[in-house]
């Protein structure tokens, strides 16, 4: 278990520090810690600690879905990667238009394109640059940029160097809403509606603070419906989904067979490849364009040999089928903790009552798979509570809050993965009904402050009795 003490580190109470500083502090700093402040009094301001959870603690935060990492198959197939490249030379000796590009990181974008059925890819260091470069180096002038309201920050950032003039939202996963936004460019933007510029749709496959998906194949239809000569075109960021959805793991848009009709998959390798990096999966033209046009890949010294290399040792055990026993894992363990949950006596009654909510969860019996992101919501002022409660009991996951959620919709990101077994999501939805019990029974004493008993260890830890 998490002890209390190190939950207060972990979730520290912020208070203001620039009305604290001395003489001696620079005007320079005083600035930076002023509008820290604002942070601060907003309850929105990041703190880098070392989350070290207790060993025994159980994963249900990280993203390494797979398991790669923590099994140790990814260093393995790495290790393998090195043996067979005894000579390689660790750095790439520049950018890939000077010195940078050699015959391993091209044989690897051959390998990356073949196994997700695309012409071509490009690697870039993070799928954060990844973005940046699609979104800053592909639209032209002229064209426009529509994108799902919850898209990444590393699009919103690729945007704003976008030359695109026209980018807008449409709502969360409505096919409707896309429509009418889609309508409206073409009522609005008469070079698009003549051919003579796109319209680029950038979505995510699933989306990783909601854990769903997008309806991708219902927003293509729609797109070639309003612009039947294709110049509506879909880039799709499948950074949660590479390894974990589709055969062997290539992906959603594979899933789904619609390859054919997205322009750019956007795979990263942080994630269920348990390594680091990004490809774009793409058309030649594309790939010449980022070539061309994206000053991340232009200007930034190319990708070393050990990034590459845990890339292809990942690749290779996903071509090799080892990979596609650990997604049917996770699709197993996930289905086992909505029947454990929804066969708790409590869950219902912290439902209806409002303690609990779990909505992608909600008609998972029918659903043709569940997906390893699963957000469990409470009252908003509840969600550390049950953090605390969690992480007391040995289970390590975590809130996500306002920014990188909108304020009024914190909750706890729950995800599996395929190293966590039935004993363990039993304990988990055992342990989530116990805190609703605890929360049921504070409500129905009429108690003012309802404060559980893990919040109250942590309070004591943080030197507070504040709720
Ligand atoms: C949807 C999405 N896209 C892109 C990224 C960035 O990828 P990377 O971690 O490789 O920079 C993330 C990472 O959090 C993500 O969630």
């Amino acid at each position: 278990m998490t002890p209390p003490t190190l939950l207060a580190q972990w979730f520290p109470i912020h208070k203001s520090k620039s009305a604290a500083l001395n003489g001696g502090t620079t005007r320079f700093d005083r600035n930076l810690e002023e509008s820290l402040d604002v942070r601060r009094s907003d309850k929105a301001v990041f703190t880098l600690h070392r989350n070290e959870p207790h060993p025994q603690s159980l994963d249900f935060s990280t993203l390494d879905f797979l398991h790669l990492s923590k099994s140790g198959m990814i260093r393995k197939a790495f290790l393998e990667e090195l043996a067979a490249n005894p000579d390689f030379e660790l750095s790439a000796g520049g950018s890939r238009l000077l010195n940078g590009n050699n015959p391993y990181t091209e044989a690897a974008e051959r390998q990356i394109a073949e196994f997700h059925h695309g012409e071509t890819a490009l690697l870039f260091h993070s799928g954060f640059e990844a973005n940046v470069a699609l979104m800053g180096a592909v639209p032209r002038p002229g064209d426009a940029i529509l994108y799902d309201e919850y898209i990444h920050a590393s699009t919103h950032e690729g945007m704003q160097i976008s030359k695109a003039l026209y980018k807008k939202s449409f709502k969360h996963n409505d096919v409707d809403s896309f429509r009418e936004k889609l309508v409206e460019i073409k009522t609005t933007e008469t070079m698009i509606r003549d051919g003579k510029r796109s319209v680029i749709v950038a979505l995510e496959s699933m989306y990783s603070m909601d854990g769903d998906v997008s309806p991708l194949k219902e927003l293509i239809q729609v797109g070639k419906e309003v612009f039947p000569g294709g110049n509506c075109q879909f880039f799709v960021d499948e950074a949660h989904t590479t390894g974990v959805f589709g055969e062997k793991g290539r992906g959603y848009v594979s899933m789904l067979g619609l390859e054919a009709s997205v322009a750019v998959r956007m795979h990263t390798y942080g994630k269920g490849l348990a390594c680091t990096g990004a490809a774009v999966v793409c058309s030649n033209t594309v790939r010449e364009t980022l070539v061309n046009n994206a000053r991340s890949f232009i200007y930034s010294t190319a990708p070393s040999f050990p990034m590459v290399a845990a890339i292809r040792g990942g690749y290779k055990l996903m071509e090799s089928g080892q990979t596609q026993p650990l997604q049917d894992q996770i699709q197993h363990v996930v289905k086992h903790f909505a029947r454990t949950i929804e066969a708790n006596d409590v869950y219902d009654e912290a439902v209806d009552e409002g303690i609990l909510s779990i909505p992608n969860l909600e008609g998972w019996e029918s659903k043709p798979f569940v997906t390893h992101v699963v957000p469990v919501m409470t009252r908003q002022r509840y969600t550390l509570f049950l953090c605390y409660h969690l992480q007391l009991a040995g289970i390590n996951c975590f809130p996500i809050d306002y920014p990188v959620v909108p304020k009024g919709f914190s909750r706890i990101r729950v995800v599996f993965h395929a190293g966590n077994t039935e004993e363990q999501v039993e304990k988990l939805a055992n342990s989530v009904c116990e805190w609703a019990q605890e929360m049921l029974d504070l409500e129905a004493s009429g108690q003012g402050v309802k404060v559980p008993s893990a919040a109250r260890q942590v309070h004591a830890a943080q030197g507070t009795s504040a709720p």
